[in-house]
């Protein structure tokens, strides 16, 4: 039986997940990318291709996607596997559109989920919601980088495991087989998208260290970009540490709270280097020189506009934008709810959002007048723990 997959979005991500699926037998592989021209450039790109072609390190693949569509009605009508492979401000755009027309038996997952992806699904798909199957990865399984628009992609890296979580959990040993048999990629089954939520390192990581690079930025061009991660300081790794505590501290008092409740891939930040890393870190005997002296993160750059006389801090990038609305705000919004202190979190939360032009923490909380545009649970009505924790599901 051949299983109709459609993959929504129509950059890296979804050039990568088209090469490799749409090559595999048993799946058939369709496109939905409403964003701008894109359906026309990818149909164009790949009748000169003769398909979407992946290079990885090792060798190549080709796979022929059945069609690209505009419209969401054709692209998802019949679909068992729906896959956002999206950035997470585009998750709920897309899942507005095609929820009148997905079939209730179709698996919808998105690579990768960041922060609150289930409460986004569930408040788009309303009713019935509870008994729609969702999923979603911790990270996306490449370093991926599109050549030709429609026609090549470029896998830089591919993770050694990625974790997934499923709803409903008894569907997760099915859904786990099937992509990583489709993927060639080891999955990690992990309880609940709480933990998912909460165990998101990105969120630390890219707002904590533009934080540490640029707090004090006096708005004068640096002569050269600067370096991201190998820019870590003690000062910002001892912030990043801090940060860690915070969500440790979540963590703790959670399970505390509910006894079934399993948090163990929250892990601590260090660990979580050493987990991912432990290969690459020449030195690891800090936090701080586990950043610096990590080959994988040799030479990348912060993200920085060119301008007159040299770069600067570009905050709108997605370390910023992607990572505290659908990251570390959502964190924020379960501290508050499990009434923890989480005050370096707010500290950088705080600059972020001036950084942004946005209005999410105040005095009293998450009450600014962007939290509308966020995924913390307090934008979905969630006020005290226990409505969010048992109305989720993540006993
Ligand atoms: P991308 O930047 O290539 O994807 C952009 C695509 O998203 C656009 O081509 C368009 O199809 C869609 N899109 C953007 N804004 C939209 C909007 N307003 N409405 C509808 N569609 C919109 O992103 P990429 O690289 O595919 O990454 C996907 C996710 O994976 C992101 O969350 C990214 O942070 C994450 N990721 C990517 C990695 C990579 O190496 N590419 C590595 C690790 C994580």
């Amino acid at each position: 039986m051949t299983i109709l997959i459609t993959i929504c979005g129509g950059g890296n991500a979804a050039h990568v997940l088209a090469g490799l699926l749409g090559d595999r037998e048993g799946f058939s592989v369709q496109i939905y990318t409403p964003y701008g021209d894109e359906a026309k450039r990818w149909q164009d790109g790949i009748q000169r291709n003769g398909g979407i072609t992946v290079n990885t390190p090792t060798g190549k693949v080709v796979g022929h996607p059945r069609a690209v569509c505009r419209d969401p009605g054709p692209a998802v009508a019949g679909s068992r596997v729906v896959l956002l492979a999206l950035p997470a401000f585009a998750h709920e755009t897309i899942l507005r559109q095609i929820a009148p027309h997905l079939s209730p038996s179709a698996w919808i997952g998105a690579l990768p989920a960041r922060g609150g992806f289930d409460l986004c699904a569930r408040d788009v798909l309303k009713e019935g919601a509870s008994d729609r199957s969702i999923f979603g990865f911790q990270t996306l399984p490449w370093a991926c980088r599109i050549q030709r628009y429609g026609q090549s992609v470029g896998i830089l890296g591919t993770k050694d495991q990625v974790d997934l979580t499923v709803w409903p959990p008894k569907l997760a040993p099915i859904i786990a087989a099937m992509m990583q048999e489709a993927l060639g990629i080891t999955l990690n089954p992990i309880g609940n998208f709480l933990s998912l939520t909460l165990a998101d390192t990105g969120q630390l990581i890219h707002p904590g260290v533009m934080y540490g690079l640029f707090r004090e930025w006096n708005g004068q061009p640096y002569k050269e970009p600067c370096l991201f991660y190998q820019g870590v300081d003690a000062a910002t790794a001892e912030m990043l540490q801090q940060m860690s505590n915070e969500v440790q501290a979540i963590r703790v008092a959670l399970e505390k709270r509910y006894s079934r409740l399993d948090l163990s891939a929250v892990r601590p930040l260090g660990e979580w280097l050493q987990r991912s890393y432990h290969a690459v870190i020449a030195d690891s005997s800090t936090l701080q020189s586990s950043f610096v002296s990590n080959r994988a993160y040799e030479g990348l750059l912060a993200p920085m506009q060119k301008v007159d006389g040299g770069f600067i801090p570009d905050f709108k990038a997605r370390y910023l934008s992607e990572d505290v609305p659908f990251g570390l705000l959502v964190t924020r919004g379960i501290a508050e709810l499990a009434g923890i202190a989480t005050p370096i979190v707010n500290q950088v939360l705080s600059w972020a959002q001036n950084r942004l032009e946005k209005d999410y923490l105040t005095t009293n909380g998450l009450q600014g007048a962007d939290v509308c545009s966020t995924r913390a649970p307090q934008r979905y009505g969630f006020d005290s723990l226990d409505r969010f924790v048992l109305g989720m599901g993540y006993l």
